[in-house]
């Protein structure tokens, strides 16, 4: 890396955020087009985002990447917020456009390109979603506008129900709400052409845990579980051994941070150096017994 007074700054803020795996798949980005760039990880607790963000405007840093729990806290200090940002009311991008903080929220796009890239088929066909948190709502209200119908599981449905109201109204998409029983999503798994995992069930250090059993998955189905840590979830391994289309939460990780570096640059990203990038990342800490926080 050539660091120089010609150097632009990026970022990303949260809190925890050391174990971040952003930093490596943007260096690895940056360099790989040979762009004079630096990707950090600063930790901001969300008492801090303002200044963050006043720093962010003050000291020209291009873009940063928001996670936990700042993802909400920065929006009041944005100088505008995209469509699906607003309406999840969560930023993981901004965008420093001459002064103007723009924000995005990524996540969704990340999980679409994942599913289309690795075979997927959306359009016409009935997708499952577990959970509730932001994640799946970020999944849920992108994948929504491709698929024909969509069930909504959660193990509090309470919080479902403006998305799903909000889904179906702006995209007349037939939309379906449950709890995540095992006897409900066993029913929405009989005529389903897509399950995505949103929930963090199976995350380490939980790893032996899974809300679907292995007799309801089949090899018509394409699995994604966006949890990416570890790598292969007990889901994922249960679904690849029915014969299941399976994709795993780095892909979704690996295209959401696609999205924002072409967000910051205006260039495609060099998804397969970010792609080993990543994937390093976790193989060193697999072995070294790191934790590994969010993207
Ligand atoms: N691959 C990627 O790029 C990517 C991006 C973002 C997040 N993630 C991963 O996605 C997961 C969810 O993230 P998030 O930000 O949405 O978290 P969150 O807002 O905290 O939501 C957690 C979700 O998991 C559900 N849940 C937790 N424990 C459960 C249990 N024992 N049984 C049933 N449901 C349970 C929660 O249900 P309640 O609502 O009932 O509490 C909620 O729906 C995390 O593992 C995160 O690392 C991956």
């Amino acid at each position: 890396m050539n660091l120089s007074g010609k150097t632009a700054v990026y970022g990303v803020i949260g809190d925890p955020v050391a174990h971040s795996l952003s930093p490596a798949m943007q260096n690895a980005a940056f360099e790989a087009l040979g762009l004079n760039s630096v990707f950090l990880a600063f930790q901001v607790p969300a008492v801090k985002v303002e200044f963050a963000l006043r720093g962010m405007r003050g000291l020209g840093i291009c873009g940063l990447n928001v996670t936990m729990p700042d993802k909400n806290a920065v929006i009041p200090h944005l100088d505008e917020v995209d469509e699906t940002a607003r309406f999840l009311g969560s930023v993981n991008t901004i965008l420093n456009d001459s002064g103007k903080l723009r924000g995005f929220s990524t996540d969704g796009a990340g999980a679409h390109r994942a599913l289309i890239e690795n075979g997927a088929e959306l359009a016409k066909k009935k997708l499952v979603v577990l959970g509730g948190g932001g994640a799946a709502k970020a999944v849920a209200y992108t994948l929504a506008q491709e698929v024909a119908e969509l069930t909504l599981l959660n193990r509090t449905p309470q919080k479902l129900a403006d998305l799903a109201k909000a889904i179906t109204q702006k995209f007349q998409t037939k939309v379906t709400v449950g709890s995540t029983s095992p006897n409900e999503i066993q029913r929405s798994l009989q005529d389903a052409d897509v399950l995505v995992n949103a929930t963090s069930v199976g995350m380490h250090p939980h790893t032996a845990q899974s809300l679907v059993k292995p007799e309801w998955l089949k090899p018509t189905l394409t699995v994604m579980d966006i949890v990416y840590n570890p790598e292969e979830t007990k889901l994922a391994q249960d679904a690849k051994a029915a014969g299941a289309r399976v994709v795993s939460g780095v892909e979704m990780l690996i295209y959401q941070g696609a999205a924002s570096f072409e967000i910051w640059t205006g260039k495609p990203a060099p998804v397969e150096v970010m792609r080993n990038a990543a994937q390093n990342q976790l193989k060193h800490r697999a072995s070294g017994g790191d934790g590994i926080g969010e993207s």
